[in-house]
């Protein structure tokens, strides 16, 4: 059932596919988070949500999309936690009925909770026109989950800590480019993967440049999710080789995969090759988002 005012009047947002374009590992923490450093750029496609307000202070929740079955409206969904974390903030009875068409593959590295947990809190403020400081708005975002706070933004930052250090930084070259994302179907718990690095810390993160991030970055989830999902390994090397093609790396804790192209129509080619070969994985075209 969708709410009557859905679809005429609603306020619109995008939740941007995040991908970690390195990730490093660089300790374990003692509060059990991991410390990090890590250049988190942003897709130009993402979920879709849409809200009307409500007077009676209810938030209600409707999920669609191709993704849609695989999550449920219950109060752990975090778009309703990051809905009732504003209202409390808010102290009022602002209520919202909220869709969420779901386009992006659940648990799989590209930040889709945590990128729809961002875009409602970025949605209710409007639709509430809030009044609340970057700072508070980040506390918020950090108590939803730690990939949170830089979705706000859904820019190209250098993260650290275990995701509330947040620094802009465009690197030439990158924004604008071509990006295809690959997920074999499987989804991963991003705890076990931590749970799973080996601890070695294998040294820091030069995002100066787009050269650097490919030759010297490193996603160091990729080895304990491969070993979860031997599948990753397939879909890399299916992306491997390819004309055009500047980067193949796993994002996040997986499954997903991205690559990075020259070009629009290098990028073409590859998705049809490894479409054709592997009918049952889901990919989308997409460039990585200036803003
Ligand atoms: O913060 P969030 O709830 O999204 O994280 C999910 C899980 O991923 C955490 O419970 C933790 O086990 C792990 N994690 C971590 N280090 C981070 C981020 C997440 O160990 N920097």
């Amino acid at each position: 059932m969708l709410h009557p005012d859905l679809d005429a009047e609603a306020m619109i947002e995008t939740a941007y596919a995040k991908v970690n374009v390195a990730l490093h590992v660089r300790a374990r923490r003692d509060d059990g988070y991991h410390a990090l450093e890590s250049l988190f750029a942003f897709a130009d496609h993402g979920d879709r949500l849409s809200a009307v307000a409500t007077d009676d202070g209810a938030i209600d929740l409707f999920i669609d999309g191709p993704f849609g079955g695989a999550l449920d409206a219950g109060p752990g969904n975090l778009v309703l936690k990051a809905a009732r974390a504003l209202q409390a903030y808010l102290g009022d009875q602002r209520g919202a009925a909220i869709r969420l068409t779901k386009i992006l593959p659940v648990a799989s590295g590209i930040g889709g909770g945590s990128a729809d947990a961002a875009a409602t809190l970025r949605l209710l403020a409007r639709l509430w026109d809030v009044r609340i400081a970057a700072e508070e708005l980040a506390g918020l975002a950090l108590d939803l989950g730690s990939d949170v706070p830089a979705c706000v933004a859904s820019v190209t930052q250098m993260v650290t800590g275990r995701g509330e250090g947040l620094r802009r930084h465009p690197v030439k070259g990158l924004e604008g480019t071509a990006m295809l994302l690959v997920n074999p179907g499987v989804g991963l718990s991003t705890a076990q993967v931590f749970n799973n690095w080996d601890r070695v810390d294998r040294g820091p993160l030069d995002a100066a440049s787009l050269d650097a991030l490919v030759a010297q970055g490193r996603n160091d989830l990729q080895a304990p999710a491969v070993a979860a999902a031997p599948v990753i390994a397939q879909v890399l090397a299916a992306l491997e080789g390819h004309e055009g093609l500047r980067l193949a790396r796993m994002s996040g804790s997986g499954a997903t995969c991205f690559a990075l192209f020259d070009s629009d129509a290098a990028m073409a080619d590859a998705a049809m090759a490894v479409q054709g070969a592997h009918r049952d994985w889901w990919m989308m075209e997409t460039r990585i988002r200036t803003a």
